[in-house]
């Protein structure tokens, strides 16, 4: 049963792209590129040829054990040094890499040069610690420079890193921590939300204490709050401590290519989130060249991206996608509306960002404004737009386009997911554009919409969407659970046919119509978050005796939680107990988990085995017919 959700298919209208865009255009022939695309391994090792290697590969692609697919093997090559080291003997050296910038106005560049200087300080510390290539390290920071250091100084030795989203709470905060059994955590006083503080270090001192594995705790005082460490208990150490007297070179670590590079747990359709596992080579590769044709990078752009760090969207185009091109990554700590809705617009105009991307939630949220706020400010410098995380709904797209790409920037409606690390389906700015469309297949993608056999679907039918070929940023596994790795993605379908869990369409151009998820995963505000984790909070909780969570749509958020409970014996849904549901699962959770209603009720639709249908649910919201409920307990 496909799930019609905000996009529905208007294949009529097509937005060109202008003479100017066309000729600037690093790949001015998009299907020629298409073409070229599918001869995989030419096509992604001549790409592979922009990096510097430590040791040139072997093979390109090892399709021996599917599906775990290896790219590039016998190469040696290391991340940050392609992102950081590389520049600084080049005319890049002094050119600000990371441009910092906060709700408060203030700012603060950093050069490739002192990031080189600072990574390099930060990968000394943490070999001090005692990491090791292979160890892991995570964060629990918001969006400031030492982030991205940290993160790069983990690649620099061969670390990995596990960040876990400053929006995520204790009950999140824990699990990924002890799963992905972390030895260092690098965290902050506090970040900058709405004109306050959020506080940080709060929250990772009361999870902390759950988490035996962690030998150090890095902090960066970021707000200037006076906090007070227990460096005498040895655990804690302020980051200008850490880095203090650290020698500023350090040697990257040769890693092979699929040395394990990243963990970064997202979650699925049941309660534990999934650590998925990113590998050096083809990640680098995936995220440098999908950032290079589709937003047309050049070395004059302005690039900024909105995406947290805490998500694979900040990964692959905040820090590494952008360095890895050379190119400036602007870093904004703060929400879209303050202190006014037009903050983003003031921040276009006053840097000249040339290339914009961002979600489709914020776009519905400030178009609420009108044109009152992107009138205000000078929006000539954009001249590509970008958006991802979740359909975005015709009139978003059509808003976006015209009051702030003014009409003559083509936008990127970019579909992946954290497991894909890269772009997937996505035009490049030559293509022919339809609102809510993500058009086709990105070169060296082989996507398509099949039926529950794996047979390709008629023109306008609804299905599930695939990937047919490897491609070389994709997830390798999940962390320490390859059996569900396989069982999840890969046994669905006949012959290795990579299942994303959305729902899609194609019309008679081939384009691609995303409709939401096929699975029990929830989009709030483009964050991704499983009903049973939602699940699970609730029942947590001393009132609750079950639970069962479905997404409502919601005209700003895309979706929101719709929980269903029932109440152990002598409690009922007043008021405060609602109130203190909220804070229950927020305090599990984080403010992620927006909940947009609580309903009571004495029952709850299962199948004979006692699984709940949320199925059932959501067909009872939308008004739908139930489908079929041979299952249903009774
Ligand atoms: C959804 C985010 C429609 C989709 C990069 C996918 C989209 C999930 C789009 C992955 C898009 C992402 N149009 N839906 N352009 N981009 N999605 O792992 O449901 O946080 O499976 O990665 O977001 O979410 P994730």
């Amino acid at each position: 049963m496909v799930r019609d959700t905000t996009v529905l298919m208007d294949e009529k209208r097509i937005f060109k792209a202008s003479d100017e865009i066309k000729e600037n255009a690093l790949v001015k022939n998009w299907e020629s590129e298409i073409e070229k695309g599918k001869d995989l391994e030419k096509y992604w090792s001549e790409k592979a040829e922009q990096f510097e290697w430590f040791q040139k590969w072997d093979k390109v692609l090892d399709e021996s054990n599917k599906p775990f697919f290896k790219w590039f093997t016998g190469g040696k090559i290391n991340l940050a040094y392609n992102a950081v080291d590389r520049w600084i003997k080049t005319e890049k050296r002094n050119q600000v890499a990371i441009l910092y910038i906060n709700e408060r106005g203030q700012e603060k560049k950093i050069t490739f040069y002192e990031l080189y200087l600072e990574v390099n300080k930060v990968a000394n510390a943490l070999k001090n610690l005692g990491v090791k290539k292979g160890d892991t390290v995570s964060t629990y920071m918001p969006m400031c420079p030492e982030l991205l250091i940290a993160l790069l100084a983990c690649t620099k030795i061969g670390a990995l890193h596990s960040v876990i989203y400053s929006g995520l709470s204790v009950g999140a905060f824990v699990e990924r921590i002890n799963d992905a059994k972390v030895k260092v955590l690098f965290t902050a006083d506090g970040t900058y939300r709405r004109g306050k503080i959020i506080d940080l270090k709060n929250i990772a001192d009361e999870a902390i204490l759950q988490c035996p594995t962690v030998e150090t705790i890095v902090v960066v005082n970021h707000t200037g709050t006076p906090i007070e460490i227990s460096e005498l208990s040895g655990r804690e150490i302020f980051y200008e401590r850490l880095i203090d007297g650290e020698p500023a070179h350090c040697e990257p670590e040769p890693m092979d290519s699929e040395d394990p590079l990243f963990l970064l747990y997202t979650s699925g359709s049941t309660g534990k989130p999934k650590g998925v596992l990113h590998t050096t080579a083809g990640y680098m590769l995936g995220a440098a060249t999908t950032l290079r044709n589709v937003f047309d990078i050049h070395d004059d752009d302005l690039w900024w991206c909105t995406g947290d760090i805490g998500w694979i969207t900040g990964h692959s185009y905040v820090i590494y996608g952008p360095l890895l091109l050379g190119t400036t990554t602007i870093v904004y700590e703060g929400a879209p509306d303050y202190p006014d809705p037009g903050v983003w617009w003031k921040i276009v105009e006053k840097y000249g960002v040339t290339k914009f991307y961002t979600a489709p939630t914020a776009i519905r949220h400030l178009m609420r404004f009108g044109t009152r706020y992107t009138n205000l400010y000078d929006l000539g410098s954009l001249r590509i737009l970008g958006t991802v995380g979740e359909p975005i709904n015709p009139e978003a797209w059509v808003w976006f386009y015209e009051n702030v790409g003014k009409g003559k920037c083509p936008i990127m409606d970019t579909w992946w997911q954290t497991e894909t690390g890269m772009h997937m389906i996505s035009p490049l700015p030559v293509a022919d554009l339809k609102p809510g469309s993500t058009t086709l297949p990105l070169p060296g993608v082989d996507a398509d919409v099949v039926d529950e056999e794996g047979n390709p679907v008629p023109v306008g039918k609804g299905g599930y969407l695939v990937i047919k070929k490897p491609w070389p940023a994709m997830f390798r596994t999940l962390y320490k659970d390859e059996e569900r790795f396989e069982n999840v993605y890969w046994k669905e379908f006949p012959g290795y046919v990579y299942k994303a869990g959305d729902m899609a369409r194609k019309d008679e151009n081939g384009y691609f119509w995303i409709q939401g998820r096929s699975d029990d995963v929830l989009k709030i505000a483009g964050h991704r978050i499983g009903s049973a984790e939602v699940e699970s909070a609730f029942v947590g909780h001393p009132a609750v005796a079950e639970a069962a969570v479905i997404g409502r749509s919601d005209p700003i958020k895309g979706e929101v939680i719709k929980a269903f409970i029932i109440l152990k014996e002598g409690y009922e849904l007043k008021t405060h107990l609602i109130e203190d549901l909220k804070k229950h699962v927020r305090y599990e959770l984080g403010p992620v988990a927006v909940l947009g209603e609580i309903v009571q009720v004495d029952k709850l639709p299962k199948t004979r085995s006692g699984k709940i249908m949320r199925r059932i649910l959501r067909a009872q919201e939308m008004g739908e017919d139930l489908g079929d409920t041979s299952t249903l307990e009774e």
